[in-house]
């Protein structure tokens, strides 16, 4: 909690407060001075601005505390308070990457307050940076993909697809969401041991229904298949569709990212945007090597950019 407050982001994100605080502070021994100076004593007779200062800030400080819980780690892990530069730096890399700047400002400041609302109200949590997050949620509407057809592979508690859906419905489309995940109770990366969830809430069905649930009908209607993304019965499944947006999200290892590549050149459709979650990330080198080795291949995909170690692909129309 200490270097969270004191980090850069949480000094400039709180400086109003501050202001408030210097402003009480001036206003106290102004009146202190003048209290003493009405009863003919002098200041340091009746007040020791150390105390009295110490005083205010402890009655600021333990009224500031319960505000600091709509933004901060506690129970999930990440911080919500990004600094001005890094919202700034997410809105031109979005703007690059999908040619729409103002669509990019107003997509980020809808998704950011549309992410603190699904985790206050949810199960369990998204998972990643809040400008990774915010960033995913503001670029696909505006990339425009050429259906609705939408597959998740890896959703954890399913709430990012549920704030994707909100977040298609705010652009007019009407999105069909479809997740791939083991649901196994707990987050599985292999080769890597995630311990128990900073969320406290188990992985399964039930917490992914629930937080469906918060977008509506078309959250209610999603089709949720539990397995492994490189299950050849699990593929058969849910390959009867071209998707329009396919996001990259399950095994962060560079095999299993080959194979989602592999598997989304089959069944992505003209013209579909393929997310690579945790692009560039630097403890997931597995994701951009796999992507290289992928890119040098007979694809389909161009690559438009990447956005909050976010990269996405568009496939030949
Ligand atoms: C990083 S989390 C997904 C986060 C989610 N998309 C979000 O934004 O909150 C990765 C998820 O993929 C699941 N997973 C791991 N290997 C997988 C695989 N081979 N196929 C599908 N999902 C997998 C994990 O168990 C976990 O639930």
């Amino acid at each position: 909690m200490r270097a969270l407050l004191t980090s850069k982001a949480a000094r400039r994100a709180l400086r109003p407060i501050a202001d408030l605080i210097d402003q009480r502070i001036e206003r106290h021994v102004r009146r202190a001075l003048q209290n003493a100076s009405a009863a003919g004593k002098t200041p340091a007779a009746t007040i020791t601005p150390d105390a009295a200062l110490q005083q205010e800030l402890k009655v600021l400080r333990n009224r500031q505390r319960p505000l600091e819980l709509f933004f901060d780690g506690t129970g999930r892990g990440a911080s919500r308070l990004p600094s001005g530069p890094h919202l700034n730096r997410t809105i031109s890399e979005l703007a690059q990457v999908t040619g729409d700047k103002d669509g990019a400002e107003r997509n980020v400041a809808q998704a950011f307050r549309l992410l603190i609302a699904m985790e206050a109200l949810g199960v369990g949590r998204i998972a990643g940076g809040t400008m990774n997050i915010v960033g995913k949620l503001s670029a696909v509407p505006l990339l425009k993909p050429p259906n609705d057809e939408i597959m998740e592979i890896g959703t954890l508690y399913g709430m990012f697809g549920a704030s994707l859906i909100r977040m298609m419905e705010r652009a007019g489309r009407d999105p069909r969401l479809t997740i791939v995940d083991p649901l196994a109770g707990t987050q599985l990366q292999p080769g890597t041991s995630i311990g128990d969830d900073a969320s406290g809430t188990p992985v399964q069905g039930a917490a992914v229904r629930t937080n469906l649930a918060l977008a509506g009908a078309a959250g209610a209607a999603t089709r949720i298949q539990q397995g492994f993304s490189e299950d050849p019965e699990v593929r058969a499944l849910v390959s009867d569709r071209s998707y329009g947006v396919i996001i990259v999200d399950g095994d962060h290892s560079a095999a299993g990212v080959a194979a989602d590549l592999e598997w989304a050149e089959q069944i992505v459709a003209p013209g579909g945007i393929v997310v690579l979650d945790d692009f560039g990330h630097p403890k997931w080198p597995g994701i951009k090597e796999a992507f290289e080795k992928h890119m040098a291949t007979d694809t389909r995909f161009t690559f438009l950019g990447q956005a909050a170690h976010s990269g996405y692909l568009r496939a030949a129309a």
